[in-house]
């Protein structure tokens, strides 16, 4: 275990970030899709030093029933962090916090999903924090709704998210954990891409108004090219390689298909 201390400065002289970014630059994204046997749905995603496994099990009947819903199935998310995730070893025990981000990583998918066509059901949502190194509430997110596409969840879009924050008065994206621990402010958010709508927007320490318009202008750019990246991984697990592959498809047929399951807002957009 490393002991950790709080960096001389979070932005160097020449405007850099203590891992060398540029603030608008997020850290490197690998995205897989189908990386879990057993379930309907799965998807990791490693970012940065953050590495996390979604797994989507549904729409199947809901235990216990009181919790049914008769007009739509019930999103039923449950955030966890692997006690070895963190520098001090984490209590096996759900705590509030990974309370609090399962209800708010179930709202920010939720207005992506037609759960009413689901009523009564449920779609489970495991969410594993395998390492934590900041922002893992928006990486689950980016990991989640990959998995919730993968087990063929009706949706109108993906959802990306990210957290933008100060950082020696700075607005930068995807904050690591260095800066989420001594900057001064954290703005996590996610959005539907097509329509710009914000499904998560919280917000940790002082931000002028000012500011604040602008850091979500920068989560936005962002989510747009996590949404990029989220499309193409989707399209790695699809699209067969092999020519003689009955199946295969290719690229563009993809992203027609792609868009008809998953963008009516897409395509409005395209017209
Ligand atoms: O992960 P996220 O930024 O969405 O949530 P947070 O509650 O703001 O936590 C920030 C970071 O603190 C996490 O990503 C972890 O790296 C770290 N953390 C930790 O070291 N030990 C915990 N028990 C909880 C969080």
């Amino acid at each position: 275990m490393s002991p950790e201390t709080k960096p001389d400065f979070l932005i160097s002289p020449e405007g850099l970030r203590v891992d060398g970014r540029r603030p608008d630059e997020l850290r490197p994204v690998e995205l897989k899709v189908g990386v879990l046997k057993q379930a309907d749905g799965s998807a990791s995603i490693r970012q940065g030093k953050t590495y996390i496994i979604a797994g989507v099990y549904g729409p199947r009947e809901l235990h216990p029933r009181h919790l049914t819903m008769n007009d739509r199935a019930y999103l039923r998310v449950v955030y966890r962090m692997a006690t070895f995730s963190v520098p001090d070893r984490k209590r096996p025990a759900p705590s509030r916090r990974e309370k609090e981000i399962s209800m708010v990583i179930a709202n920010a998918l939720m207005p992506a999903l037609f759960l009413e066509e689901f009523p009564r059901a449920v779609v489970d949502v495991f969410i594993q924090v395998i390492q934590a190194d900041g922002g893992t509430r928006c990486a689950a997110i980016n990991a989640a709704s990959l998995a919730l596409a993968d087990a063929g969840i009706p949706m109108r879009s993906l959802v990306p998210a990210v957290a933008v924050g100060k950082a020696d008065g700075v607005l930068v994206v995807d904050l690591g954990d260095e800066e989420d621990k001594y900057g001064q402010g954290d703005v996590p958010m996610a959005i539907i891409p097509a329509t710009e709508e914000i499904t998560l927007l919280q917000q940790d320490g002082f931000f002028s108004r000012e500011e604040l318009m602008e850091a979500i202008q920068m989560g936005i750019s962002s989510c747009k090219y996590l949404h990029e990246l989220q499309k193409d991984a989707l399209k790695k697990a699809y699209v067969k390689k092999g020519p003689d592959d009955e199946d295969d498809m290719d690229d563009d047929e993809f992203d027609d298909d792609l868009e008809t399951d998953l963008g009516e807002a897409d395509i409005m957009e395209d017209e």
